[in-house]
């Protein structure tokens, strides 16, 4: 029996972990599997760049960060397009999969992968994917593996602004992965103390953060901390449509990110010193949390079983403290984003932070 593994789209902490529950539970069911490898997601896929797997590749790695197999973004968007040689992708990847005899396909994915495996499914191929993903954005999932390990990352760059911003009395700024989904940043701003949390979902006013600001500095508060997620955006631009958004950067000044936009924003309207600090991709990097470690076990093994019980074409999921699975095609471009209305922002507002709404 022939299984093939691949990572796909941006990294994060429990990828290994992960493989290794898929893995070791196999290994326990069969004694004559063999597990392939296929390098850099979907390219080693397209392009049969592949290796065999051995039991003991998977031992010592329950702990490493990245991805041993490696990983690329490989667009959905141009999976039916042919590569510069005209390749066409969708058929070079069945060939790969038919060519090595494959009894089924375990992709390790988020939003992008997940829609690309529900098109090999489409496609006649058995799949099983794992919800990867530090965003924690992907539908029909509680709980993607890595969102924890990297809400750590992202609360200890909190807590290290902290400390500096109650010596200097400033306005420190912690922009936090997530263009479209603000899931990491509201997590890592509660659990980091963030005074004002500014998410994609919910749209600011800048009137209503800079009031924020003066009023804590009104309360003699020496300094005041936002967490603000990549993807953050003001009222004014998120009533332009994507054409218009364009038209109107095009004469503004080019920021690095939106944070040090949000940065100028307040000097110039509250004469007070900003700071901004971007931890990037430290975010997706190191060991995964214990959380993770436990969850990306748990889903390996499940992944596992539905090998065994032939029941391909699903997603390994959470639901609230079991593990399950949901349909490929269910999952396959929606998104899971916050809802504002949703009762962890309700509990946030009641404790006093601005989401710079009202
Ligand atoms: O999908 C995870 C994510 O980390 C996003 O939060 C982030 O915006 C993006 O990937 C960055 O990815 P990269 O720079 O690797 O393309």
């Amino acid at each position: 029996m022939r299984v093939g593994m691949l990572t796909s789209g941006g990294d994060c902490q429990a990828l290994n972990a992960t493989m290794r529950g898929v893995a070791k539970s196999l290994y326990k069911m069969y004694d004559d599997v063999e597990i392939v490898g296929f390098e850099d997601g979907y390219k080693g896929l397209i392009y049969a760049d592949y290796h065999m797997l051995k039991s003991s590749d998977f031992s010592g790695i329950l702990t490493k960060g990245g991805t041993i197999l490696g990983t690329s973004r490989q667009p959905f968007k141009l999976m039916r397009v042919p590569d510069e040689f005209g390749l066409d992708k969708v058929e070079a990847m069945k060939h790969t999969y038919k060519k090595l005899r494959l009894e089924c396909l375990v992709v390790l994915g988020g939003n992008g992968s997940q829609k690309t495996a529900n098109l090999l499914r489409e496609e006649g191929l058995n799949i099983v994917s794992l919800p990867k993903t530090i965003d924690n954005d992907l539908w029909g999932t509680d709980m993607t593996f890595g969102f924890h390990s990297a809400v750590e990352i992202a609360t200890n760059a909190i807590d290290c602004i902290h400390t500096t911003a109650a010596s200097h009395g400033r306005v420190f700024i912690v922009e936090v992965m997530g263009h479209k989904v603000g899931w990491l940043t509201l997590y890592a701003g509660l659990a980091g103390g963030a005074d004002i949390i500014l998410l994609p979902e919910i749209p600011y006013d800048v009137d209503v953060v800079v009031n924020a600001i003066k009023e804590r500095t009104r309360q003699g508060k020496r300094f005041s901390i936002l967490a603000v997620a990549e993807g953050a955006i003001s009222k004014e631009d998120a009533a332009l449509s994507k054409k218009e958004l364009k038209e109107k950067k095009k004469n503004q000044v080019i920021y690095p990110s939106v944070a040090y936009e949000i940065g100028a924003m307040i000097t110039e309207r509250t004469g007070q010193e900003v700071r901004v600090t971007v931890p990037g991709h430290t975010q997706r990097g190191g060991e995964p949390c214990p959380y993770d470690r436990v969850l990306s076990t748990r889903l390996g093994a499940r992944a596992a079983q539905l090998i065994q019980k032939q029941k391909y074409g699903y997603m390994v999921s959470v639901k609230g403290d079991e593990i399950t699975e949901v349909p490929l095609q269910e999952v396959a471009g929606r998104l899971k984003t916050v809802d504002p209305e949703c009762t962890i922002i309700k509990e946030a507002k009641l404790v006093g932070i601005s989401f710079g709404d009202q």
